[in-house]
């Protein structure tokens, strides 16, 4: 059954990905271990999509001191070490994960396993999360480029198929329920049918999981690009969103909209926007269940509790934005987050759309020409009346009733006049 029968095209990689395979493979043996290439890059080296970033390498045989060995032996840097016997290896401008080979279990659902270092390379493969990711290339140089792929991920490749390797494989890490919609919506495969069962069956235990965990699935979701709207869908359709808070829904409008919208962004940047959009809806009370729930930075709380409000003073009333002036649009707005206005945007009517995207682009940062001092020496008093003298004329700006600097002095004029 599919054990070292077939040779990849490791040459497909990028040369410099080769190289830097070829030396850590020679130095990991060196140390007496026996190195693969794992994971994603070799799902990705079958899909014809492989590229240098990512390189997960695991070592069968290895020790503590295996990855300084290595380090030493290619010229390379380890950079970072995790609880998990896992490193970074910095060489050549390239960074490559190493990790021990292991075994895993899972004391309880959603806890994170218990590992111990694995025999074989098979053992460590069936701890996975999915066929398709349960394959490893050798980087021995007797067996250079051999696939072991124990669970047939390529065939299910093939078929489109995300497959788990086992029943219990989404309650020992109910993560794998996000890995699944994600992977089905990137790769536009399947469930096995088994694995729906299985993941429909564990959706429940999402609810062990700490708020970090249920985070990084989310936000990894919101990285996906255009693949994203159907990963959120999966999940509404899965129950799987409900289980992390009832109001969550999958927005079609929103969701379709979101890639194009945050592509230049940051995670971080994303993140807010891609909780927004996930709460629209929300009451301001389901927005406090929800960030108690993910206890995201500051930022995405923000952007999380502004959306209700937004949509109970605003969206909710969608004939009355219609008949807001640009300025009394921009007083509603001001108070709120970006990532709340952005994410309502996108989930809002055409026409809604637009006022919210003007009023970002336009009016948000737009300021008077005058300042308080200028206001004081024309006669303003100093104090409160300042301000609102400067919010008047920020408002005449916005809707269009003063445009220069003379313009603004004349309306100043006429507030000082009586
Ligand atoms: N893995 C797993 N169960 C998880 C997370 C990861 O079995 N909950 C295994 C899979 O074999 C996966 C590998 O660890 O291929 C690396 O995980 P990760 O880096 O998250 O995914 P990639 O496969 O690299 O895929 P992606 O393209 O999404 O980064």
């Amino acid at each position: 059954m599919g054990m070292r029968e077939q040779t990849l095209p490791l040459n497909s990689l990028p040369p410099i990905a080769l190289v830097a395979l070829r030396a850590v493979g020679d130095a990991a043996e060196r140390a007496g271990a026996e190195p693969y290439l794992v994971g994603g890059a070799v799902r990705d080296l079958l899909l014809g999509r492989a590229d240098a970033a990512d390189l997960d390498i695991s070592l069968v045989h290895a020790d503590a001191s295996t990855f300084d060995a290595i380090a030493s032996l290619t010229g390379g840097k380890v950079t970072k070490r995790s609880q998990f016997n896992t490193a970074k290896l910095s060489l050549n401008d390239l960074t490559l994960d190493l990790a021990m080979a292991r075994a895993e279990e899972y004391p309880s659902p959603g806890s994170l396993p218990v590992v111990r270092p694995a025999d074989s390379m098979r053992q460590d493969l069936a701890r996975r999360d999915f066929s398709i990711n349960a394959m490893a290339v050798s980087l021995s140089a007797a067996s250079w480029g051999d696939l072991l792929d124990p669970h047939e991920g390529r065939a299910d490749l093939d078929a489109g198929l995300v497959r788990a390797l086992h029943a219990g494989s989404f309650r020992d890490d109910p993560t794998r329920i996000f890995r699944a919609a994600r992977y089905a919506a990137r790769l536009d495969m399947k469930l096995a049918p088994d694995t729906l069962d299985w993941a429909l069956d564990s959706t429940r235990f999402i609810a062990r999981l700490s708020p970090e965990r249920v985070r990084n699935e989310l936000e990894s979701i919101f990285d996906e690009g255009e693949s994203a709207s159907a990963a959120i869908r999966l999940l509404e359709e899965w129950g799987a969103l409900a289980v992390i808070h009832l109001s969550l829904r999958y927005e079609r409008e929103g969701w379709d909209r979101f890639a194009q919208a945050t592509s230049g962004l940051t995670r971080r940047e994303r993140a807010g926007i891609g909780y927004a959009v996930l709460c629209y809806g929300a009451s301001d009370a389901d927005a406090s269940a929800i960030v108690a729930r993910l206890r995201p930075n500051a930022a995405s709380r923000r952007a999380i509790r502004d959306t209700a409000s937004l949509q109970r003073v605003v969206a909710s009333e969608t004939m009355r934005i219609r008949d807001l002036s640009n300025s009394e649009l921009a007083s509603l707005l001001d108070p709120l987050s970006e990532s709340a206005i952005r994410g309502a945007a996108l989930s809002s009517s055409d026409a809604a759309r637009r006022r919210f995207e003007e009023y970002l682009s336009r009016h948000r940062h737009l300021k008077p020409h005058l300042t308080g001092d200028d206001l004081i020496r024309m006669g303003i008093q100093r104090g409160p009346e300042v301000g609102r003298a400067l919010a008047r004329l920020r408002a005449a700006r916005i809707d269009g009733d003063a445009t220069t600097a003379e313009d603004e002095r004349a309306l100043v004029r006429g507030l000082t006049a009586n």
